[in-house]
């Protein structure tokens, strides 16, 4: 079976198991997968670097400055995120970027800024991307769209068991605080706020295991394209 040059896109709440779903879509269909909250996290340290961002204040007119000289955001080896040279993976999953990361998200320039980043990186299709307007605003003609969700614990569950893995352990309070901060700010921003797409097959993973996730996928590839993997 041909498997057709389709944009997949996946939108959904923080810490939903996005990632995760998107790069397992991408290795079984041999598709590349893209993390746009990657490059907004990396705006953000950036901007954070630059002394930009005083408490929750960003200082605008100098990021949309800086953003003219930004180090080019990449994918390099092993998809980790690059600000030019630099492997900055690690540090822009740190809870110091996600508490600041959502102010960057909602300004417009960024978003633009961005968006250009994931048209060039997206339109040739193969591609799974994940985020959170990328089926309603920065590809609203993907082949597919899925929406995320699940619920509140189960997804600060998650976070807080990957902050141990990475090393840097954080209250679970704090990591909860951190999700509702964020899913309020992305879904009540006035551009291209978080949105479920009226065409999106919406996936409540709450307890679902990925593979039960696949199965889900599955069933959709076939009935939506006639693809079987
Ligand atoms: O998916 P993530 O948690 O790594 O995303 C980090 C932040 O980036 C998230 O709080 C909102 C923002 N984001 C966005 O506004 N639009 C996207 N397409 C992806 C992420």
């Amino acid at each position: 079976m041909v498997i057709p040059d389709i944009i997949i896109a996946i939108d959904g709440y923080s810490a939903t198991g996005k990632s995760t779903l998107a790069k397992e879509i991408a290795r079984t269909l041999g598709f590349t997968y893209l993390d746009s909250g990657a490059m907004y996290r990396a705006v953000t340290l950036f901007a954070m670097e630059k002394g930009l961002i005083k408490g929750s204040k960003v200082d605008e007119p100098a990021l949309r400055e800086a953003l003219s000289s930004c180090p080019d955001i990449h994918f390099g080896e092993g998809n980790k995120a690059y600000l030019g040279e630099r492997c900055v993976e690690k540090e822009i999953r740190s809870m110091k970027v996600s508490s600041k990361v959502s102010p960057v998200a909602a300004l417009a320039f960024v978003r633009a800024f961005v968006d250009e980043k994931l048209h060039e990186a997206g339109s040739k299709g193969r591609v799974v991307m994940d985020g959170r307007d990328i089926g309603t605003a920065v590809f609203p003609d993907a082949q597919l769209k899925i929406f995320v969700t699940a619920s509140d614990e189960v997804r600060a569950r998650r976070r807080f068991d990957e902050l141990v893995q990475k090393g840097t352990p954080t209250p679970m309070e704090e990591v909860l605080t951190n999700l509702k901060e964020r899913d309020y700010i992305d879904s009540h921003r006035e551009t291209n706020p978080l949105r479920q797409a009226s065409d999106a097959f919406v996936l409540d993973n709450s307890d679902m295991t990925l593979r039960e996730e696949l199965t889900w996928l599955q069933g959709v590839l076939q009935g939506r394209f006639g693809i079987l993997q």
